[in-house]
């Protein structure tokens, strides 16, 4: 969905003296605040990044502990682990939202931080977690990358908790190429990650240096910023975010009815409202008989033009790296387990329109037939 304005933002960009946090990267953070209802926001070079500095700006450090949703990207437990803290990973609920339950059970005296998700868009409740949240005096740390959109009780997300981060990678609602966002009601978590953003110095933009090559490190930085060529394309892509976010509304209301009763493979989400969600995919959960040959389904389903994915292929506890740190018994996260192996997602993106959508609904029949006898 890069269109003619995309490139001429970025041939201008390349046109202009600065290359990099400049004035687009500044009317970028200026236009995703009004879009989102922030006061400001802070642009990155990925939700990663957004993710670390996130935590930085918490003070998350070695001998903390940072509870996150099993049923998350890699991202939101991995920033945590950069820091040098300790994931406590939580299950979801039958929908992918963090069982907040689950969360209060697991705060303790070294608990820092909580750190959810909005799965495929769709708002976790903030307003519960929130209670147990502030009960406990910890801060929740809002995993936006899928939620571009989505309001909770006329709010956007990642205004809830103490800093919400996106994502602008290029499936996602709008992209950047590479590219993230912070924003925060608190100004001083703000400061905080604009400063770890550029080394940790104490200015950061090239205009309000006194003196060229003049400033100097009052903490340990990173290199996250966003450059002013993604930058321009971010600008041109969050015009047309409310044209996009409809249209994945519609193709998301009109596959999931297409696809409602099934026994072999039926939407996820089945009847919340989606009027202020930003839907990010359709979440379809398979029988048993189908989830044993997912593979041979993904294929047919690609035989056919459609692209299927899975979002996430394993819990987080269960990817490699955090099952030999952790140990994790899996037995403790049976819906995120559930989710990630027997389910698909599939494609409701502004690039579909009506027609693309009702051919997956006549074609998804097909493809399952295909799967079974293959
Ligand atoms: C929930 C979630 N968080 C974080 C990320 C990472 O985003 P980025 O590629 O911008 O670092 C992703 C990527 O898909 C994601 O799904």
């Amino acid at each position: 969905m890069i269109g003619e304005a995309e490139k001429a933002a970025v041939i201008a960009a390349l046109g202009s003296p600065t290359l990099t946090h400049g004035p687009r990267v500044r009317q970028f953070e200026t236009d995703f605040a009004a879009f989102t209802g922030a006061e400001r926001a802070v642009a990155t070079s990925s939700c990663m990044a957004s993710l670390h500095m996130a935590y930085l700006a918490l003070g998350i450090e070695p001998g903390s502990e940072v509870i996150v949703a099993a049923q998350t990207h890699i991202a939101t437990a991995h920033a945590a682990e950069l820091c040098g803290a300790t994931c406590v990973f939580v299950d979801c609920d039958k929908d992918g939202a963090i069982d907040v339950a689950q969360v209060e059970s697991a705060i303790c005296s070294r608990t820092r931080a909580i750190a959810i998700v909005h799965y495929a868009g769709f708002p976790v409740d903030i307003a519960a977690l929130k209670r147990v949240a502030e009960r406990h005096g910890v801060p929740i740390v809002e995993d936006c990358a899928l939620a571009l959109g989505t309001r909770f009780n006329g709010a956007h997300v990642g205004l809830h908790g103490d800093i919400g981060c996106f994502s602008f990678y290029p499936v996602k609602h709008i992209t950047t190429g590479e590219g993230g966002m912070v924003i925060s009601r608190r100004a001083d978590l703000l400061d905080r990650v604009s400063r770890l953003r550029a080394f940790g110095i104490d200015r950061n933009i090239v205009s309000e240096r006194a003196l060229p090559g003049e400033y100097d490190a009052i903490e340990l930085g990173l290199n996250y910023r966003m450059s002013e060529i993604a930058a321009a394309i971010g600008i041109e892509q969050l015009r047309r975010a409310p044209e996009f976010l409809e249209r994945r509304r519609e193709n998301f209301t009109l596959l999931r009815e297409g696809l409602a009763g099934g026994d072999d493979l039926w939407p996820l989400h089945e009847s919340q409202p989606v009027a202020d969600v930003g839907v990010y995919c359709l979440v379809a959960m398979l029988s048993a008989r189908l989830t044993r040959v997912r593979p041979q389904l993904m294929r047919a389903l690609s035989g056919h033009g459609v692209g299927a994915s899975v979002y996430y292929p394993r819990p987080v506890p269960a990817m490699s790296y955090y099952r030999h740190k952790y140990a994790y018994d899996l037995s403790r996260f049976p819906r995120a387990g559930l989710i990630s192996s027997a389910s698909i997602a599939l494609p409701i993106g502004p690039h579909l329109d009506a027609a693309d959508i009702r051919y997956m609904i006549e074609t998804i029949p097909d493809a399952i037939q295909e799967a079974l006898s293959a």
